[in-house]
């Protein structure tokens, strides 16, 4: 009897150590009613109540819905966060951050942000009486010189769409905390799996679902975690209040695609150091950007915060050509061109007409989204298969348009 309980007490021990990807399959509950494995998609507006105000806690599906607190649960405890909350895209669960501050409040952002999210603070939010402030975030100084009384809120993306700038987040997070600042970190391109933000002291998480969290481009979804339940309280209470919660098909799909997101972030990973270093071989490219490359000018805060660096891969030519870009990503047949990142299937896209359209020409230049930079979303496909389908690509634009012949003659 003693022995045995021993035996128990150690399998205890052993799964307090468990992986990742055991604990990500670990956390999704079994339907206790049921038995039924697959998470059940509550497809209903409204929960028959005992009598009024007595049930099971669930009232009204926007204000909750069984599926989607799965999900809510599962991306919480996969960012170590209190909460977690599942909004209609990216966008609105960036937008349910920002309305937690308040007329006269100013924010300091990432000067590489994404461009709906400039948009969206630039658009909507500044007619509010809410101003931006855009500064290089590489270096904590910057964010330190710009905060004045009036700032409430740091945003952050690490690394950032689409050039792959990396911030120190602990850095940030320790000078937010000294002036009682929050600091959110846009999380979409390195995903839980390579790093989590509120382990370094960020206050709030966002993500854009649609990208590596879900990983199959099937539908658009959006997160926010934060660190404390009197935030979590506060996004529930802005969720609930506007609205822009994610249906309970959605949420199904994006906790199916969860399942493999340890996996699919590894490989995704690995494929793309694979096809930076090709590129850094490839002499019509000026810039390659990615993480996983010693040269990546934070490649080592890169290494200190991120266990992976990420499936996005940019780079530019050595002549600032729209025409010739364009050409590339027009010619490649494993690549797709499209706007987006993060499924399993390889894409790419022009930053300067597609994603990044809405930021004005001088401030995309300033933040080095050039008119010839490109932007390589890596799916699973055997990396070799990607590597052989940019050359051709390459090879094709370049004799179709002549251009860079003449500028690698004259180098
Ligand atoms: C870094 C980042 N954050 C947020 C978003 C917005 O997400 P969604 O398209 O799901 O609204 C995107 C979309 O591309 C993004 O790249």
């Amino acid at each position: 009897m003693f022995f045995e309980n021993k035996k128990i007490f150690k399998t205890i021990l052993k799964t307090e150590k468990m992986k990742e990807q055991t604990n990500i399959l670990n956390y999704i509950p079994v339907d206790e009613l049921t038995g039924s494995i697959s998470v059940p998609i509550y497809q209903t507006s409204t929960f028959v109540q005992e009598a009024p105000g007595i049930h099971k806690g669930f009232d009204y599906a926007r204000s909750n819905n069984p599926t989607r607190k799965v999900l809510e649960d599962l991306v919480a405890k996969l960012e170590n966060g209190t909460n977690g909350y599942a909004f209609s895209s990216g966008l609105a669960a960036i937008d349910a951050v920002v309305k937690l501050l308040k007329s006269g409040d100013e924010i300091i952002a990432v000067d590489d942000i994404y461009g709906g999210a400039f948009r969206l603070f630039t658009h909507i939010y500044e007619k509010f009486g809410i101003s931006v402030n855009y500064v290089d975030a590489t270096d904590a100084q910057n964010i330190a010189d710009a905060i004045t009384p009036k700032t409430a809120l740091i945003w952050i993306e690490s690394p950032t769409n689409p050039t792959l700038k990396i911030s120190d987040i602990r850095a940030i997070a320790k000078i937010a905390k000294a002036h009682g600042v929050l600091l959110c970190v846009d999380n979409t391109f390195a995903s839980p799996v390579a790093q989590k933000p509120i382990d370094f002291g960020a206050d709030l998480i966002v993500h854009s679902a649609t990208k590596y969290i879900s990983g199959h481009s099937d539908l658009i979804a959006g997160l926010v975690i934060t660190a404390t339940q009197e935030l979590g309280d506060k996004i529930k209470f802005i969720q609930n209040a506007s609205g822009a919660i994610l249906g309970p098909f959605d949420s199904w799909l994006v906790i199916r695609g969860i399942e493999t997101l340890s996996l699919r972030i590894k490989q995704h990973a690995e494929n793309a150091q694979k096809i930076a270093e090709y590129l850094i071989t490839e002499k019509l490219i000026k810039n390659v950007y990615y993480p996983g490359l010693k040269t990546h000018r934070n490649h080592e805060i890169a290494k200190s915060q991120q266990k992976y660096f990420g499936g996005v891969v940019t780079f530019d030519l050595l002549v600032d050509d729209k025409e010739l870009a364009s050409q590339i990503v027009s010619n490649t047949k494993l690549f797709k061109l499209a706007e987006s990142l993060g499924g399993v299937k390889s894409l790419c896209c022009l930053p300067c007409e597609m994603t990044h359209k809405s930021i004005p020409q001088e401030k995309r230049y300033a933040a080095g989204v050039t008119d010839s930079l490109i932007r390589l979303s890596v799916g699973l496909e055997d990396a070799d298969d990607l590597i052989d389908d940019l050359k051709q690509a390459i090879q094709t634009a370049v004799f179709k348009t002549n251009v860079l012949e003449e500028a690698v003659l004259e180098n």
